[in-house]
């Protein structure tokens, strides 16, 4: 398969207002996309999309071969990590729990599901956390929190990964772990993957491709020529101006 993911003239309205509007963007099987847009551009509802839980307003979109209205024939195939999962930090869970609730599904019990603790268990190591199976959830660190949530997303074995700002919260060395990390994973298993983030540097140093979105898509290519596109200096404009004047003050001006 070429395109595992297709939009064209893509809009969605919620409570009335344009969230997204000609939204034109395609993926290629195997590609590690990073989506980056301001707070409030859109982003979240774009995933949303593509999984089918908001109604498209006008526009055409194809995942994995199947058109909007068909989406939920291959939401198995989609592992989805949502952004903000903080209620999940209070319980009394282990991690294999937590990757355990990326096999449920409507229809299935989890005392049902076929080979489960051998899927858990290659999910866990696919992540490097094969020893941490047992550990209460609530006790680990961000970081092997954010990757026992990435190995519930990966449990089924999709072939097409969406992953809303995963790092978020994470310090640099842990965020640019993470992205080698789904770097690898890419590369093994062959996974395509969208990655929404704010961290626009290690994003860019792994994604084949950079989606700039606010409501509208901006600019879309190779992450050399998004980074220098007249449209991201624009929108990056008040950290490139904080930084010059931090600069200044540092310098006694
Ligand atoms: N169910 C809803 N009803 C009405 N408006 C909504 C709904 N969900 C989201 N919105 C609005 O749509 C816009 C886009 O929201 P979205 O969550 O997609 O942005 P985002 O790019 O993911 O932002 P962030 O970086 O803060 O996560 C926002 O203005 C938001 O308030
Ligand atoms: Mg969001």
């Amino acid at each position: 398969m070429g395109e595992l993911i297709e939009a064209e003239g893509l809009g969605v309205n919620l409570g009335g207002r344009t969230v997204l509007e000609g939204i034109t963007f395609s993926v290629r099987a195997g590609q590690l996309t990073g989506i980056i847009g301001p707070n409030g551009a859109g982003k979240t509802t774009f995933l949303r999309a593509i999984l089918g839980l908001v109604k498209i307003r006008e526009g055409r979109l194809n995942v994995l071969g199947v058109p909007s209205s068909r989406l939920m024939e291959v939401r198995q195939k989609i592992g989805y990590m949502p952004q903000r999962q903080s209620f999940e930090k209070s319980f009394p869970l282990s991690a294999s729990d937590v990757v355990a609730v990326g096999l449920l599904s409507p229809a299935t019990l989890l005392r049902k599901i076929a080979n489960k603790d051998r899927r858990i268990r290659a999910a866990l190591q696919s992540v490097g956390m094969g020893e941490y199976a047992s550990r209460p959830f609530k006790d680990l660190s961000g970081g092997e929190q954010q990757r026992i949530l990435l190995a519930r997303s990966l449990v089924r074995q999709p072939d097409l990964l969406l992953l809303d700002e995963p790092n978020a919260g994470l310090d640099f060395p842990a965020q640019q772990s993470f992205v080698e990390l789904l770097h690898k994973l890419k590369l093994e298993k062959g996974l395509t993957i969208l990655l929404v983030s704010h961290d626009l540097v290690s994003v860019a140093s792994a994604a084949d491709q950079l989606a700039c979105i606010d409501r509208t898509m901006h600019v879309h290519g190779r992450p050399a020529d998004v980074l220098v596109s007249p449209y991201l200096k624009d929108a990056y404009r008040c950290q490139y101006d904080f930084l010059s004047t931090l600069d200044k003050e540092r310098c006694g001006h």
